[in-house]
This record gives C-alpha cells, structure tokens and sequence, in this order.
C-alpha cells in the first residue's frame, strides 16, 4: 500500500469483542455523513462495511474527511468503540461498534459514479456491464465471485483427494464438425488456415486416457458460437472430467460424492445420495422434457388407448397417426382458471408448438369441456379416472401425430403452469440423472442420423445389434445430470473399440476418409490400446447460479457477454488495423 497507514484489519470483521483496540482499515466510501459537527463515514472493504466517526479535535484527519465523497479510497487508523445504545444498528454485523478515526489518508479520489454500490439498486444491466468494475464493487456480486472461487477450491479438494490431475489442454485447436458452431482463429504463419477455440476439452481428455493419465479433470473455458439465452454464454466454463476403467455406474457414483461433497461445503445444505433416476423414455413421458423440473408433481398421463377408437378425430387421427394424447391435471384448476385464463392457456400451448389444447372442467354442477360431446358417459369416465380427475380440476390435452411434439409442448406448458401457479419449492434442490439417451437422432437437414451426445458416445451393449437394422431405436450409455430443471452437466462411457467405432461412423454417414480428416489423430491413438474410458462436463456457471439462485449465469461470471456477444466494457468485438487483416492474410467483405 502506497501510504503510511498499514492495513491490519478488515471492515467487515470487526465487532464488540474489539472494543478498545486500535486498527488500521482501508477501502472505499461507502457513504459520507455531517450530522452535528461530526463526520460520519461508511468505509467498505471486501469483507463488509464499518461506520468510522471523525470529529474536529483529530483537526487534520477532520479536514481531510471533509474533503472526501463516495468511493473515495482511504485508510484510516482509529479505535474501536462499542456504540451507544441509541445508535446501533443490528442490521449489519458491525452495526454495534464504530471506529473513531484519528489519522485518515486520501489513497485516490474518485468521480461520482453512474449508479450507487448497493444492492438492489434499479440500474439496467448494460450500465452495469460497461461499468463492470463498479459493478462487481456491490456486495452481492462480491458474494457471487467469493462462492464461486470456493467452489471451485471444494471441487480441486475433492478430486485431488480422489486421485485425479488437472492438465490443461489447448485454447488453439482443430475444427471438428457436430456440435455447435466454432470460434475461429486466422493462422498468420500459415495463411489460409484456422484453429478453432475448443467447444470442449473432449478429444484431448480422450487422448489422456489412452495416454494412461487415468483420472483426469479440469476447470476449463469452452466456445461456443450459438445464439445466447439466460443460461448461455459463448464463453462459458466446464468442469471437464474423464476416467478410465469405468462403466456408467462408476461415473455416476463418483459424481454423486462429488456434488455432495461440494454442495455441503459451500452451502452448508445436506444432500442425499443416490440421486433420483429416470430413463430419457419415462422423462420424455411423464415430464415432456429430457430435463424435468421435479420439484413439483403434475405428471403428464397418457390416454391414447382410451380414446384411439372414438369420435374425435383430433385425438383418434393422433393416434393412428402414430403419435399420442397426453393430458394432465390442474389441480382446483377449474376453480383458478376463469373461461378467458384457460383460452389464454389454449394460446400459450401454441407458442410451445402444440396444434391445439382441448380441456375438461370437472365442476361441481357439470362437466364443461368442448370435446365432452365426442365421447360417451363411460370413456369420459375412463378419461378423468386416469387423471384422477376430480371436482374443481382442470385436466388439459394435447394430441399429436408427433408423439415427440405432443410431450414436449405439453411438458413446456407444464413448466409454465408450475412457474405461474407458484407450484415450485425455490428452496429445492432436485439432483436428478436422466439415462438411457437415444444414441442418434435424424436429421431432417442433413437427412441422415447425427449423434445425439457426440459420435464416440458407446452404444448400450444389448442394443448394438439394432445398430443394423434400427438405428433410432438405439439407446446409448449417455448421462445428464439435471437440477431443477436446468441441465447441469452430461457425459458418456466412450467407444474404444475400433469396430464399434467404424460402424457407428457408418450409421453416421462420415465416410472413413472424412472420419479420418475430422478426427484422424484421436482414431490413431485409439489404435495404440485405449482402456475403456468415460466421463461427464459441468456448466460450472450454471452450476454456481443454480446454487446461488441466480437469474442469469451472468451475475456470477466476472466479465460476461451480452446478448449479442459483445462485452460493454472493454467494446469486444472491434474492428482491427487493415495491418493486422494482412498479416492473417484476411479480406473483410461486409
Ligand atoms: P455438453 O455439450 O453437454 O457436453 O456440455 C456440458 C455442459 O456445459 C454446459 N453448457 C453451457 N453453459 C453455458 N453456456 C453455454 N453456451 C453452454 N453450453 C453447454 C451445460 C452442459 O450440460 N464434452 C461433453 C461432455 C462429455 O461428454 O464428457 C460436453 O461438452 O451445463
Ligand atoms: P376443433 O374440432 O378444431 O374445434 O377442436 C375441438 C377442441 O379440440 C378445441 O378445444 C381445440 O382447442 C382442441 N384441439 C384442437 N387440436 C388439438 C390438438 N392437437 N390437441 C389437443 N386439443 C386440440
């Protein structure tokens, strides 16, 4: 520190047993005070706030507290002293003592900012991002990073304890088609060519394994150049893991003592394990989504046997047409919902994509429902009986010839309903594993299968045979790791046999010579003895705002980007010198 006044102790730790001790503190101005010839100042550090008190006997240090405005950074050396009853305040720690200032020191003077470092102050996110570093001054961002590194340290703790090395892997590497689009970097040294900024580490920790590194892991940034949501980055942070000599269940179990551990370490919560599980079939079925939200219930029930053979062509014609009705209850829905809310509901499933929404309402005098005239008194009643239906719900449907639509829509407005009727438990914390992913699936675009996870995913072993004959219907050693609702993580047990590799090349369409130009180098190794290998990925930052109960990831990554993938602060994306461009040997055309 440039002063004279050295630092040893921090604002935000002091408290009565402190009493008559003499400190040192510095930081900013949180607030400056005249009241009564006294100068009353808020001095906040990274640990918190302290009131320090300056009166006209001290003249020097008086003077210059006269001088000082909001963040300002200071030092002051001073006493501590319990605060009159009348004056404390017990909503903050320090609230019951004040340090009277005798020396102050003016360490850097600072320009009134543009919006003032509190909490909850209503100031819209692009201000704050240009101003990041003002931002990040306010104590709940402070809280956000501070977790965040103690994550990170539960995580190194845990996996060191368990055997694994943390290797980095290169920022600078190759193009590889599926998956998202890349980030590309110009070679000067080699004109006309281009790494890619890794969308994940997952060829190289794959080549560690072969390399015999056995547990690997790594804390590591991904690219990815896709459109952007709340829970989205272009560059983003994974905890990367791989292990050799492993089949799913070791993975699992692994992680579930990983997640424990760190989840009680930083919060303090008990989590049980095992998690739940859930195959991506039963997921699909009862939530209509590959990463329920099980804090709450309102399972969606199949009736399409029940009404496949009626009058209402909507729901028969869905049916024969090989897809299925999926209804569900509102429970006292009938009771929420007036007419206008459930037409409204009807044009909310559409903007999930279903072709309509068809609704009974059990009420207590009669059913109202615009289908109940298509069908009779006793498939009525086989209708509510699966939905255990009674006086006051609202049981919904949707029908699809796309059975995947019919799920999926329904799933959505599910989540809605659970989201608007105040259905979830925000203190929840739902792990949950969903397995037994569809290995491919079909590309209408590209009018072939394209690998669901990535094409080194193995195949579930009793499924292999339909690889010939019914490649759809293959399922894959392929695992998510769900919290409430958000996809956190997801990996696979690889393939590392080199026939299984080539055929599923095959069924991929890649022919061996594009196989070979896209992955050559990790084909080669595998040809070198590969143990059987697998692992799993994190969204670090999704993780850290789930724990957090952040809105968006990027209240906890220190310099995000915004929706179009620019940083406000530093102007990234910019134009560069023509000088630049040639030496890449680039042409802008725009
Ligand atoms: P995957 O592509 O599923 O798997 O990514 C793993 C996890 O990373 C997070 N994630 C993101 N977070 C923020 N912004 C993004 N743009 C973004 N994209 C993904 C998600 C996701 O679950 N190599 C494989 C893992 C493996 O097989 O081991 C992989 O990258 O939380
Ligand atoms: P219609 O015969 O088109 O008047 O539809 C009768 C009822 O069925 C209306 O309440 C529609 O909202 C509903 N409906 C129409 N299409 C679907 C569908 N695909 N799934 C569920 N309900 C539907």
């Amino acid at each position: 520190m440039g002063g004279k006044i050295k630092r040893n102790f921090f604002c935000g730790n002091l408290r009565v047993e402190h009493e008559g001790k003499e400190v040192c503190l510095a930081g900013w101005v949180q607030t400056r005070r005249d009241l009564g010839g006294l100068i009353f100042v808020d001095l906040r550090d990274r640990s918190g706030v302290v009131q320090v008190v300056f009166n006209p006997e001290k003249k020097e240090a008086f003077e210059k507290a006269d001088k000082i405005r909001s963040e300002y950074v200071i030092a002051v050396k001073g006493k501590v002293f319990k605060r009159p009853e009348e004056n404390v305040n017990p909503k903050i720690p320090t609230g019951y003592i004040e340090v009277i200032g005798e020396e102050l020191e003016i360490l850097s003077v600072a320009k009134t900012p543009p919006f003032a470092i509190e909490d909850n102050v209503k100031v819209d996110e692009s201000i704050r991002l240009k101003y990041r570093y003002l931002d990040l001054r306010r104590p709940k961002m402070q809280h956000n990073l501070i977790f965040r590194s103690k994550v990170n340290k539960a995580i190194r703790d845990f996996l060191d304890e368990n055997g694994f090395l943390e290797i980095e892997t290169p920022i600078l590497t190759k193009s590889t088609p599926e998956g998202a689009r890349d980030f590309l970097v110009p070679s000067r040294l080699n004109p006309g060519e281009f790494y890619a900024l890794p969308q994940s580490p997952q060829l190289f920790k794959q080549i560690l394994m072969v390399s015999g590194l056995e547990r690997y892991y790594q804390i590591a940034r991904c690219f990815r150049d896709e459109d952007l949501r709340a829970d989205r980055q272009p560059e983003f942070t994974q905890l990367d893991i791989e292990m050799s000599f492993v089949d799913v269940e070791d993975v699992i179990a692994l992680n579930e003592k990983l997640i424990k551990y760190v989840v009680e370490r930083v919060t303090g919560n008990q989590i049980e394990i095992p998690f739940s599980r859930m195959t991506y079939k039963e997921a699909m079925e009862k939530y209509g989504s590959d990463k329920p939200d099980t804090r709450f219930g309102m399972e969606m029930v199949d009736v399409s046997d029940i009404v496949e053979n009626t009058d209402f062509k909507v729901f028969s014609q869905a049916v024969k047409g090989g897809g299925c009705v999926k209804g569900l209850n509102i429970k006292k829905g009938g009771e929420i919902f007036s007419r206008r809310q459930i037409d409204e509901l009807v044009e909310k499933s559409k903007e999930f994509g279903a072709k309509g929404l068809a609704w009974i309402n059990i009420t207590s005098e009669e059913i109202k429902s615009p289908i109940a005239k298509f069908f009779d008194e006793e498939t009525l009643k086989q209708i509510i009986d699966k939905l255990q239906g009674e006086i006051g719900d609202l049981l919904i449907f949707v029908a699809d010839t796309d059975a995947e639509l019919a799920m999926t829509s329904l799933g959505s407005l599910r989540i809605y309903l659970g989201k608007t009727l105040n259905l979830i438990d925000k203190d929840k914390l739902n792990f949950l594993w969903i397995t037994e992913f569809p290995l491919l699936e079909y590309s209408q675009e590209e009018k072939r299968f394209v690998a669901r996870h990535h094409p080194f995913t193995s195949p579930m072993d009793e499924d292999i045979p339909l690889l010939e004959t019914d490649p759809a219907k293959v399922r894959s050693k392929a695992y998510d790791i769900i919290l409430n609702g958000t996809e956190l993580g997801g990996g696979s047990i690889r393939i590392h046999d080199a026939a299984l590799q080539k055929k599923m090349f095959e069924v991929l369409g890649f022919s061996e010579e594009r196989a070979e130009r896209n992955f050559g180098f990790l084909l080669k190794a595998f040809e070198y003895g590969t143990p059987p290998h697998g692992g799993i990925a994190y969204g670090l930052d999704r993780m850290i705002m789930l724990l957090l109960g952040l809105e968006s990831i990027r209240d906890c990554i220190a310099f995000p980007k915004t929706q179009n993938a620019s940083c406000l602060m530093t102007e990234a994306p910019n134009e560069v010198d023509i000088k630049q461009l040639k030496e890449l040997h680039i042409q802008v055309k725009i």
